[in-house]
């Protein structure tokens, strides 16, 4: 096929980006998007400091926005993300550990309300461990106050407000073996022995010359798969560029399609010029949305 969701779809796969809502007036954006792409994910229209800033008062605007293109368009779309220490508005940090639980449940059940039966899987609980070796729970409102029962109860509130959405746990170096995803593999294992629900394990992919594609990054999709999940590379960035990021996005690619489990690839970003990484170039299209390198690689792979 001629296309990345095409060429994805082939493999029974979805090929995504994330997607800015104040980008979707740009016509190179909306037609690159709506011609390579099979599947969205708001880049920042769905965390909790834009849809809640202010307690219980929602702001569904800019996520709507997406969320309309996307099924016009038949996209998937992935929501992002309902549980994070980061882009969290200040009053949550500030409640109480009863009243922190009532506003975490009820943050979760008014935004899956609101988007229920629109969103392919949900990012739960987005960023919960550290990085190195200890592999622990990282420092939240969240941890420090209600401990680590808090994913649990995250996700089986989520299982009950949209039992159609797949449910994900999301993090970023958690891509090879290592102490991190050790820890998540863990606690990924335990809620399926106990029946607590997970659907899907995401694999941010932020890669870069420090921390570049792991070489056990299929074996460690396959280990997660074989608990019983679904496996998903949900933000994918390689910075670099010619050959060599081809090549990085070729590996990419290919661990994902060696995977029954790994149902589909997301990249966190259409072209270079709006990337989180604005210093650097690590996406398919360059600022002109001219297909780079690591765009036919990834075409290639498919
Ligand atoms: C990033 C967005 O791309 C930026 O626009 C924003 O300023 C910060 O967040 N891990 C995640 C994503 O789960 O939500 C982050 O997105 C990138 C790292």
């Amino acid at each position: 096929a001629s296309t990345l969701g095409a060429s994805a779809a082939a493999k029974g796969r979805y090929f995504g980006t994330a997607v800015a809502a104040g980008h979707l007036g740009e016509s190179a954006y909306a037609s690159t998007l709506d011609t390579e792409f099979t599947a969205v994910t708001p880049e920042n229209e769905m965390k909790w400091d834009a849809v809640e800033a202010t307690r219980n008062s929602f702001n569904f605007a800019s996520a709507d926005q997406i969320v309309a293109h996307a099924q016009g368009k038949n996209m998937k779309v992935r929501g992002h993300t309902l549980v994070w220490y980061s882009q969290l508005p200040g009053w949550v940090g500030g409640l109480s550990a009863a009243d922190l639980r009532t506003a975490m449940n009820n943050h979760i059940t008014q935004v899956m309300t609101h988007y229920k039966g629109k969103i392919y899987a949900w990012d739960v609980v987005n960023e919960a461990f550290q990085d190195g070796g200890s592999g622990a729970r990282r420092s939240s409102p969240f941890q420090d106050k209600l401990g680590n029962g808090y994913i649990e109860e995250a996700f089986r509130t989520a299982r009950s407000v949209d039992p159609n959405a797949k449910l994900c746990y999301n993090d970023y170096n958690t891509d090879g073996q290592n102490a991190k995803s050790n820890a998540v593999y863990a606690m990924v294992k335990d809620f399926k022995q106990r029946g607590v629900p997970i659907d899907c394990v995401g694999f941010q992919s932020h890669f870069n010359s420090a921390s570049p594609v792991p070489s056990d990054y299929r074996a460690n999709l396959q280990r997660f798969a074989d608990l019983g999940v679904d496996v998903q590379i949900t933000e994918l960035d390689i910075e670099g560029s010619g050959s060599a990021q081809a090549t990085s996005y070729t590996d990419v690619v290919n661990a994902c399609l060696a995977v029954t489990r790994c149902t589909g690839i997301t990249v966190w970003g259409i072209t270079d010029k709006y990337s989180w990484r604005s210093s650097g170039t690590p996406l398919l299209f360059d600022g002109n949305y001219g297909k780079k390198a690591a765009y036919t690689a990834v075409l290639t792979a498919l």
